[in-house]
């Protein structure tokens, strides 16, 4: 069972593949060329957000049989043409959520209450707090797109600030609505009237890509926070740089860029917009979940057992 591991994942996960009695290669910092010239002596390959595993990739690997995502979105895995050759995709659907939701909180604590801009100046040594007011997440109301693991999380993290739960989700059934203590709103451009606080939660797919746009910002209240932990694209960059010209947008927290990954998003230009790269499931107790989840399943696909995320 030769394995290679193309993005860094957590040492126990790369010590349960080799106890399992797979060979382990870790090359985290090949070129694209670099990864197709070799991907032919695998078996398996684990990947996290960055490794393109599609056609090209696909016609140079004679032997994969399992791609283990180390994470959540499958996002950078064509699945069409993995299932077409008889490849396994596994991922790791729920070591991670906890982190991404944390994140989320943090990230919209930070953007309303502007932490990393009034840390940047104190650190200049300016004692200075004018024009950085924040605004109290009590009583506010934040609109959740997509109520699914983190989605949900976030909601009954957020209950205990005191906020009102509103979420658009067409697949979440009204029970768990209900359970959950979180309003149903049947229209997106509803959703966007009533919030303070945007956050997306939902899979990046061909109907998810782009669902916040122009259209959805010229509905929105004006003064609005947007977070997104999800995916880029999710929501539209160059209509969220729009609404933030127009004052629609006040403040941003934004976790996903399009492209990624880079440092040259036009988004990194705007005050008012905090940025962090991708690093929602970036904690050590997710990373060991995923990396120890990713490398069971993997292995369990190569044996033909069972594999609970396939
Ligand atoms: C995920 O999809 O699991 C997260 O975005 C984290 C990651 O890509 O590693």
């Amino acid at each position: 069972m030769k394995v290679l591991v193309s993005e860094p994942i957590a040492q126990k996960g790369l010590e349960k593949l080799t106890q399992e009695g797979a060979v382990v290669d870790v090359k985290t910092s090949l070129t694209r060329q670099e990864l197709l010239d070799v991907i032919g002596e695998y078996d398996a390959l684990i990947v996290r957000s960055n490794t393109k595993v599609n056609e090209d990739l696909y016609q140079k690997a004679a032997r994969l049989k399992v791609v283990g995502r180390a994470g959540n979105g499958v996002d950078n895995i064509e699945m069409e043409g993995a299932t077409r050759r008889g490849i396994i995709v596994v991922n790791t659907p729920e070591s991670n959520v906890v982190s991404a939701a944390e994140l989320t909180i943090g990230l919209l604590f930070a953007t309303c209450r502007n932490i990393p801009q009034l840390h940047n100046r104190l650190k200049e040594r300016v004692w200075d707090r004018a024009g950085l007011k924040g605004m109290e997440l009590l009583g506010k109301t934040v609109g959740i797109v997509g109520l699914g693991r983190i989605g949900s999380l976030v909601a009954t993290r957020l209950k205990s600030f005191g906020m009102n739960i509103i979420a658009y989700d067409p697949y979440i059934s009204d029970s768990r609505f209900k359970n959950l203590g979180v309003e149903r709103k049947n229209k997106l451009e509803e959703l966007m009237a009533q919030c303070d606080i945007l956050t997306v939660h939902t899979p990046k797919t061909e109907e998810t890509y782009g669902m916040i746009g122009k259209e959805q910002f010229k509905a929105a209240k004006k003064g609005l926070t947007v977070i997104n932990c999800a995916r880029a694209g999710i929501i539209n960059e160059e209509a969220l740089m729009e609404a933030i010209k127009n004052n629609i947008v006040k403040r941003a927290g934004i976790d996903v860029l399009e492209g990624e990954p880079h440092a040259t998003s036009p988004l990194l230009d705007y005050d008012n917009v905090i940025v962090t790269p991708h690093a929602g499931a970036d904690t050590v107790e997710a990373q060991d979940n995923v990396g120890i989840t990713v490398a069971q399943e993997v292995i369990s696909a190569l044996r033909g057992e069972m594999v609970p995320n396939a």
